[in-house]
């Protein structure tokens, strides 16, 4: 089985994905840690996300366990990583990765952006998960204020506006719901109740 989970940033996309894997036996991908990872080696490079060539070769060789948490987790690589989504040929070099992954036994689920539409698009459920940007934006703030207490509400929405805006808009795969995808949107949600949605959505839909 293949679950496809799409969605802007901090909509609550990893625990779900994490959880559901859990729940059905599935192994899991967190799809935007390869975009980061690829940003992260071009940071670490001292090259800049805009060098194509780089970020193809990067993608190429992509393995997120190089880095730690705290490195792809950095507001700086989820800047870049969103800048280098755009690229084509970034895109089809993690493609390959990414159904590489889904094909093998049991099967997964899968967060990002294009799941649905490009990467599983014969997915066996597709949910996409979305929340106010207000509430997004208050998430991530109270995830980063453990490591940088400083860090201003504002600014973080701000970032969260900008990078959803370049991710929805680029030509190659941008962030949509499929049209067969089932709507969650957890603005008033905890995680456990988004969980139980989102089980009850995907038993319903296996029938
Ligand atoms: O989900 P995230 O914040 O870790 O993703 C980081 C960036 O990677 C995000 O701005 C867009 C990009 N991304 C993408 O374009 N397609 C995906 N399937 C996953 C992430």
């Amino acid at each position: 089985m293949i679950i496809a989970v799409d969605g802007p940033a901090a909509a609550g996309k990893g625990t779900l994905t994490r959880r559901l894997a859990g729940h059905y036996g599935l192994r899991c991908l967190d799809t935007g840690s390869l975009y980061r990872s690829v940003a992260a080696t071009l940071i670490a490079a001292g090259s800049d996300p805009q060098d194509t060539a780089a970020a193809v070769a990067a993608a190429e060789t992509v393995d997120p366990r190089r880095f730690a948490a705290s490195e792809l987790r950095a507001p700086g690589t989820g800047h870049a990583a969103s800048i280098i989504a755009a690229e084509p040929d970034v895109r089809a070099a993690l493609l390959i990765f990414q159904r590489a992954f889904a094909a093998r036994p049991p099967g997964a689920v899968l967060d990002g952006r294009d799941i649905g539409t490009v990467v599983c698009p014969d997915a066996d459920v597709k949910l996409f998960v979305t929340a106010s940007v207000g509430a997004r934006a208050e998430r991530r703030w109270l995830e980063l204020r453990e490591a940088d207490p400083g860090a201003q509400l504002e600014d973080v929405r701000a970032d969260l506006e900008r990078r959803d805006a370049r991710d929805a808009s680029r030509d190659t795969a941008p962030m949509r719901a499929a049209a067969d995808a089932h709507l969650l949107d957890t603005t008033e949600m905890d995680i456990d109740t988004a969980f139980r949605e989102a089980v009850a959505i995907i038993d319903a839909a296996r029938g």
